[in-house]
């Protein structure tokens, strides 16, 4: 497993190369390649443009600003090429919800006329997004939004990277049934989509493997920054354990009050992994400790790209890589098949070459998309263990149905 470091302390340090990546990405330098598929006017010596959505500001910053690396990093290593063809990028704030995210999201498609947009975090976002990709022709790729009803028409213009909500809730249920035993869990998520559906796909295998439920609190997003009523609502409620979504600063702000309040003394914490992805985990620190989450990746997945990864995302931003990271990563991977493939490199041949791009090697293992335009993959159960450098997701076993 490689060392823990800590992540942000040392980001500063790093701002100089970073602002170079980005500025070669939005130039589109490098040399010009023959390679890949031509322009709908049969140019092939034009960059690309793509699109990178992801939210600078509100509370899933965090969360953009590893999709950002993940994403760059990719460039940087193939020379800012994706399918032999320069990549120009133009970037666009997805902000905290789709009041922000889809007017900018939607500017990328319609006033700078990209080729394909990568990014969104938020699974609101994405839903108010569809139809204009659908309709004008542009794939997106989702490197984050879980919602389950994105993906359901498998249009050849929307494809994603990372997860759906159901999946990703209903991997860890029957986990927690076996280890809760007779015991109730009580569950608490921020009330939209991601939530509410997470909090589905965990009851559905929850339930069916004899799991039983003590309470639900969903709590107003982005809003609440005082868990302190509804920790004592758990606490009275009797339950052995609890069962939680949150992400970005709600996921420090929830793990730090749980510990605060004394419940990780007595009701171990399960969540979906973002509960301790990242820069989250970094803040929640001690707190944190003995959580244990389900995760499609951890920096601790071994297999020889993982490795590589790793090592080059730690050289390139001196932290480790986190899920956001490698979801975004992997959707670069994707473009690069796709343009590589292209009949011509614009929407529509994008979007066919889409279905043709087979096996991903990627850091989280060999992935493919599946019939719907989601990856099939496994998902993992981690636990947060103090090691020597600082906290980490430790892999404990590959989860089962
Ligand atoms: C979502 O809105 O789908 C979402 C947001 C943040 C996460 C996971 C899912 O960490």
């Amino acid at each position: 497993m490689p060392p823990s470091l800590s992540r942000g302390a040392r980001r500063a340090a790093f701002l100089p190369a970073l602002l170079a990546i980005s500025l070669v990405a939005a130039c589109g330098g490098g040399s010009l390649s023959s390679g890949g598929g031509a322009d709908a006017n049969g140019d092939d010596s034009t960059p690309v443009k793509i699109g990178l959505s992801v939210p600078l500001s509100g509370v899933y910053a965090p969360l953009g600003e590893d999709m950002t690396q993940g994403f760059e990093l990719y460039l940087k290593q193939r020379d800012n090429k994706l399918g032999g063809r320069n990549v120009t990028v133009v970037k666009a704030d997805e902000g905290e919800g789709p009041q922000a995210g889809v007017p900018a999201t939607t500017k990328l498609v319609t006033g700078d006329q990209v080729s394909a947009v990568v990014g969104i975090v938020n699974s609101a976002t994405a839903l108010g997004l569809k139809d204009t990709f659908v309709s004008s022709e542009v794939p997106l790729i989702i490197a984050n939004a879980g919602a389950d009803d994105i993906t359901k028409d498998a249009s050849p213009y929307i494809w994603r990277t990372s997860f759906t909500n159901g999946g990703v809730g209903e991997s860890i249920g029957k986990a927690v049934a076996e280890e809760v035993g007779d015991g109730e869990v009580y569950i608490i998520t921020a009330d939209y989509a991601a939530g509410q559906e997470q909090i589905a796909g965990f009851k559905k295998s929850f339930e069916a493997a004899g799991g039983k439920i003590a309470g639900e609190t969903y709590t107003p997003f982005g809003t609440t920054s005082d868990w302190q009523p509804y920790l004592n609502e758990i606490r009275n409620s009797g339950a052995k354990a609890v069962f939680s979504f949150y992400a970005g600063s709600e996921a420090v702000n929830f793990v730090k009050q749980y510990n605060q309040f004394g419940l990780s003394k007595t009701t171990p914490l399960y969540g979906t992994g973002f509960l301790t992805e990242g820069g989250v985990l970094d803040a929640q620190g001690e707190a944190a400790v003995g959580t244990k989450t389900a995760l499609h990746y951890s920096d601790a997945v071994e297999n020889d790209t993982n490795a590589e990864f790793v090592k080059a995302y730690q050289e390139a931003y001196n932290e480790l890589p986190t899920t956001y990271a490698v979801q975004a990563y992997d959707a670069a991977a994707v473009l690069d098949k796709a343009i590589g493939s292209a009949e011509t490199v614009d929407g529509p041949g994008i979007g066919k070459a889409l279905s043709n791009v087979g096996d991903i090697d990627s850091p989280r293992g060999t992935w493919r998309f599946n019939d719907k335009h989601d990856p099939e993959q496994p998902y993992y159960l981690r636990e947060v263990q103090k090691t020597d450098g600082g906290f980490s997701n430790v892999v404990i076993r590959e989860l089962t149905k």
